[in-house]
């Protein structure tokens, strides 16, 4: 898929999500955001850029331990996310994080304004992630960290299937790099062709909890990457789809639910 649409894709296929993003992602991912909290290693009154940072779930996170006199910049590719995160800021008066929209691979910021770069769970869906991680290593000084959390091996995440049954349909690869930075050391290689040193990894297992088809159909299809592709479809392909995601599925049948595994990976790494 050209760059270019990729980008499209994501931009407006999370947009869609915006709405229920919280609701639908929140717990699941939170494993992950932890490990990039903790290894990011954030210290009081430090500078963070949180890279496809989505509802600033994360953002808000790093903003309460850098305290007042910190400062932190979420930015993310979709509009609609940014607002949302916009709006949170508002509501709850806090002056020291502003959220913009820009794409990963190109942060409008000057050099080594930011102590940390973050990004969870955002890497996989940007055509460039070597530029991407290029531009996070920029944006920090010298000695600051970049801690990037992504998912793990297609094999580790049950509901990896998704892809392939939106690209049959579709005849083209809706994120065709997804899998790839969880392959092996392949985040690490990735960090380290950035020019990042004393890159540290660690694997984390989770499992994602359904209670019921709609619920395991709707996080999958209505908003993140294969949701452009999945709006623009007949009912009647909707409904191949949704069925053959379910059957791919089954296995981690719970009940009326699923229990699904996943792995993520999560990767910190040097400026030196
Ligand atoms: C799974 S969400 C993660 C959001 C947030 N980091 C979190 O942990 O809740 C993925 C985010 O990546 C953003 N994204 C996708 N491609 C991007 C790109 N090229 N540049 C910036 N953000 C991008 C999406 O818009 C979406 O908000």
């Amino acid at each position: 898929m050209e760059p270019a649409l990729q980008r499209r894709v994501q931009r407006y296929g999370w947009d869609k999500a915006s709405g229920f993003y919280e609701s639908a992602w929140h717990l699941q991912l939170k494993p992950a955001q932890d490990a990039v909290i903790e290894m990011a290693a954030i210290g009081k009154r430090e500078k963070v850029i949180d890279i496809a940072c989505g509802t600033g779930l994360v953002s808000f996170r790093a903003c309460d331990t850098v305290g007042p006199n910190g400062y932190v910049l979420g930015t993310d590719i979709s509009d609609k996310m940014v607002e949302i995160a916009s709006q949170t800021a508002r509501e709850m008066h806090i002056e020291n994080i502003q959220f913009e929209r820009m794409d990963g691979e190109e942060l409008i910021v000057e050099d080594g304004f930011f102590d940390v770069a973050i990004c969870a769970l955002g890497l996989m869906y940007m055509p460039d992630p070597i530029k991407a991680l290029k531009e996070m290593k920029r944006v920090v000084r010298q000695r600051g960290r970049v801690a990037v959390a992504v998912w793990g091996q297609r094999a580790n995440c049950g509901w990896a299937d998704i892809f392939e049954i939106i690209d049959r349909k579709v005849s083209s690869e809706v994120c065709p790099l997804f899998f790839n930075l969880g392959n092996s050391n392949m985040l690490q290689r990735s960090m380290e062709a950035a020019g990042l040193g004393k890159v540290q990894l660690k694997r984390i297992n989770t499992i994602l909890q359904y209670n019921s088809d709609e619920e395991a159909c709707k996080a999958a299809f209505e908003g993140g990457p294969v949701a452009l592709a999945y709006h623009k479809f007949s009912d009647d392909i909707k409904n191949i789809v949704k069925e053959e995601y379910l059957s791919s599925i089954r296995i981690f049948k719970n009940g009326n639910g699923y229990s699904m595994p996943g792995e993520f990976v999560v990767a910190v790494g040097f400026h030196e």
